[in-house]
C-alpha cells in the first residue's frame, strides 16, 4: 500500500460512502481510533502492525495535521485520517461489519448532566458501532472519568450484542497524550473492552431531528 503525501482522506461528498475500497483490498484488517488526537497510540500500533490499516477519526484540525505530519515523516503507509465527526461517520459512512477493532481513549466526558446528550456513547452509537464492527470485533475504552465509565460499561453489559472481555494491556509507547497527563498526576484510569456477538441485522434508521433541536433565530 503506497500513500502519496498526506494520509488525510479527502472527503468531497460527506454523504457518499468513504473511498476505502483500494485501501482495504485483499481483506486487510481495519482498526479505527475515535478522537485519536495527535495519534500517539495509532502511530505506535501502525509501526507494530504494518499489514493492518489504522484509521484515525478526529475533528480538531490542528491534531489531524500533527498526526498527518508524523505519519508522513515516519513513512507509515498504513495510517489514514478522517477529519469528520465520529458519530456521523459511524452511523452513515463506514462499511458494514468491517472493523476488527475500535479504540476510544479518553472521550470528552461532558460531566454536566445537561450535556450528557453530547457524549459519544449513546444507544444510537452502540447500534452504529455494532453494525461497523466485524462479528467478533472488539471495542477498547479508557477514561479518567468514573461516572462516564460506569454509565458506558452498563450500556454495553446490558446490550445482548456485546460481551465484556479483558481490556487490552498497552505499553508506555501506546499511551495517549491525555493518558500520560493523567498518569503523571497519579489519577485513576478506568478501562473496559467488549466483543461484538452475532445478532439479528437491522438497518440503521434515518435519524430525525426534532423541532426543538433546530437552530432558533431568537434565543
Ligand atoms: C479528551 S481528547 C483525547 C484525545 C486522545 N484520545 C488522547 O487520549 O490523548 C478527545 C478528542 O476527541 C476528539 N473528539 C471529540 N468528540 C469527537 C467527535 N464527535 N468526532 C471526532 N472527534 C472527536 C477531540 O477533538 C479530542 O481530540
Amino acid at each position: 500500500m503506497k500513500a502519496a503525501g498526506s494520509r488525510v482522506i479527502a472527503v468531497t461528498d460527506p454523504t457518499a460512502p468513504l473511498p476505502l475500497d483500494g485501501l482495504l483490498a485483499g481483506g486487510r484488517p481495519l482498526e479505527i481510533e475515535i478522537g485519536c488526537g495527535n495519534g500517539r497510540f495509532l502511530v505506535a500500533r501502525a509501526k507494530k502492525q504494518p499489514d493492518t490499516v489504522f484509521l484515525g477519526i478526529e475533528r480538531m484540525l490542528s491534531r489531524v495535521r500533527k498526526l498527518d505530519k508524523t505519519a508522513c515523516r515516519l513513512g507509515l503507509d498504513n495510517i489514514r485520517i478522517l477529519r469528520l465527526e465520529a458519530f456521523y461517520t459511524f452511523y452513515y459512512l463506514l462499511p458494514r461489519h468491517r472493523a476488527r477493532a475500535v479504540y476510544v481513549f479518553f472521550p470528552d466526558p461532558w460531566p454536566k448532566r445537561h450535556h450528557h446528550n453530547r457524549r459519544l456513547f449513546s444507544p444510537l452509537f452502540l447500534d452504529a458501532l455494532w453494525a461497523r464492527l466485524e462479528i467478533g470485533g472488539t471495542v477498547q475504552i479508557a477514561t479518567d472519568h468514573r461516572e462516564y465509565f460506569d454509565a458506558t460499561r452498563k450500556s454495553f453489559t446490558t446490550d445482548t450484542r456485546f460481551r465484556e472481555i479483558q481490556a487490552m494491556e498497552r505499553d508506555e509507547s501506546e499511551q495517549t497524550v491525555f493518558e500520560m497527563l493523567f498518569r503523571r498526576q497519579a489519577l485513576p484510569i478506568w478501562q473496559c473492552a467488549f466483543r461484538s456477538l452475532p445478532h439479528e441485522e437491522k438497518p440503521l434508521p434515518p435519524l430525525r431531528v426534532s423541532a426543538s433541536d433546530e437552530p432558533r433565530e431568537h434565543v
